[in-house]
């Protein structure tokens, strides 16, 4: 075995939590057993890392590297890994495809669900490979994106196809992901179906993408932010709809509308108010309600009974309910094939640096996903 040295390198560390990020120099450990060490090609910044600085991400150790939209190029392994091998031969055997490219993902939903709210903050054995200014910083959910390199279990990582765009990709890390499978996986979308969707973010217009190429005839999209709507209609939405615009609440909108009610209704705000809503919106004896945002850390639920009681199902969704280490390299090669493309979610990109300016364009509203280039 061969020991990488320590690489310093950029990474953009939240050291408390309500201050932006800030961009430091750190030391990257080497990859220990059945870990990876891997340089950042470009990052999407999703909702999830805005809730680690607003500190509303639960049970999260500060100083730490958020970003977990990811995709990059393996820099060295450690002992006892074999999922990048057969690409690091490759790498010696042809010069001009030595880049090995990778999506990571959580892989192992069922570690994932458990580990959730601890040990992805730290490496599986229970240390930092990062340090700054001689004080170790953690981890976030394994992968921690925001950073020029970084060490990953190797259950995180996954090989993609090698002409896959990273710049572009990388949103199969997370929120396409999540977004298409809550509606392809979660709730198996029928054809003919009628379907709504609460927050037409990145999240939410991938749930749209979703609705759609399972043929979904009418798909509805609500947001308070009416500048959603266009993109949400290029994406497939047939009628878009603001709570604001009415008096009486939007689940009554919604029945009204349908008659019934939606067979299929997505949360993916991350509000309990949203996600009751979602629930009344949809059939009270066949529909199908998936929750996808985030609920806020430490937040209860309280609702009226009946809604489950006359025959509702109400499910979670997490990371699009994807074994993710098998399927998301199918989902990129179904990219690649063109049978979706959610290249249009990308409304902004930046070089890493400005990372906090795409904080504030997602904060404002203004943007759907920013990448980040390294
Ligand atoms: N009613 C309708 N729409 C709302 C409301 C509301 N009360 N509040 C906010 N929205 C809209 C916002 O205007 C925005 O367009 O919801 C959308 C949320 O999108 P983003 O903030 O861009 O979040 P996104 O990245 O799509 O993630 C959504 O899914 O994975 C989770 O943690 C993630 O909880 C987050 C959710
Ligand atoms: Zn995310």
């Amino acid at each position: 075995t061969h020991l990488s040295p320590v690489i310093k390198c950029k990474a953009a560390v939240a050291w408390e939590v309500g201050k932006p990020l800030s961009i430091e120099e750190v030391e990257v450990a080497p990859p220990k057993a059945h870990e990876v060490r891997v340089k950042i090609v470009a990052t999407g910044i999703c909702r999830t890392d805005d809730h680690v600085l607003k500190g509303s991400f639960p049970n999260i150790d500060y100083p730490v590297i958020p970003g977990h939209e990811g995709a990059g190029i393996v820099e060295s392994i450690g002992e006892g890994v074999t999922c990048v091998k057969p690409g690091m031969e490759g790498l010696l055997l042809h010069p001009l495809k030595s880049m090995v490219k990778l999506q990571w993902c959580r892989s192992r939903p069922l570690l994932y669900v458990s580990n959730l709210y601890e040990s992805q903050n730290l490496m599986p054995d229970k240390t930092s490979r990062f340090t700054c200014k001689g004080k170790a910083i953690h981890h976030f959910l394994w992968i921690s994106t925001f950073s020029e390199y970084t060490v990953m279990p190797d259950s995180a990582i996954a090989r993609i196809d090698d002409d896959a765009p990273l710049d572009k990709v990388c949103l199969f890390g997370c929120g396409f992901s999540t977004g298409y499978g809550a509606a392809i996986n979660t709730a198996k979308v029928k054809p003919g179906s009628t379907c709504a969707i609460f927050g037409l973010g990145g999240v939410g217009l991938s749930v749209v993408i979703g609705c759609k190429s399972a043929g979904a005839s009418r798909i509805i999209g609500i947001d308070i932010n009416k500048d959603k709507f266009t993109k949400a209609r290029e994406l497939g939405a047939t009628e878009c709809i603001n709570p604001q615009d009415f008096k009486k609440p939007i689940q009554e909108v919604l029945v009204e509308m349908t008659g019934h009610g939606v067979d299929y209704s997505f949360e993916v705000i991350g509000h309990t108010d949203t996600m009751v809503a979602a629930l009344a919106s949809c059939h009270m004896n066949s529909g199908t309600c998936v929750m996808v945002g985030a609920p806020p850390s430490g937040s209860q639920l309280s609702f009226d009974p009946m809604l489950l009681f006359t025959g509702r199902t109400w499910k979670g969704s997490i990371i699009g309910g994807w074994k993710t280490k098998d399927s998301i390299p199918k989902l990129v090669s179904g990219y690649m094939e063109k049978k979706f493309n959610p290249d249009v979610l990308i409304t902004h990109t930046l070089p890493f640096d400005k990372i906090n300016e795409g904080f504030e364009l997602l904060q404002s509203g203004k943007s759907i996903r920013t990448v980040l280039l390294f």
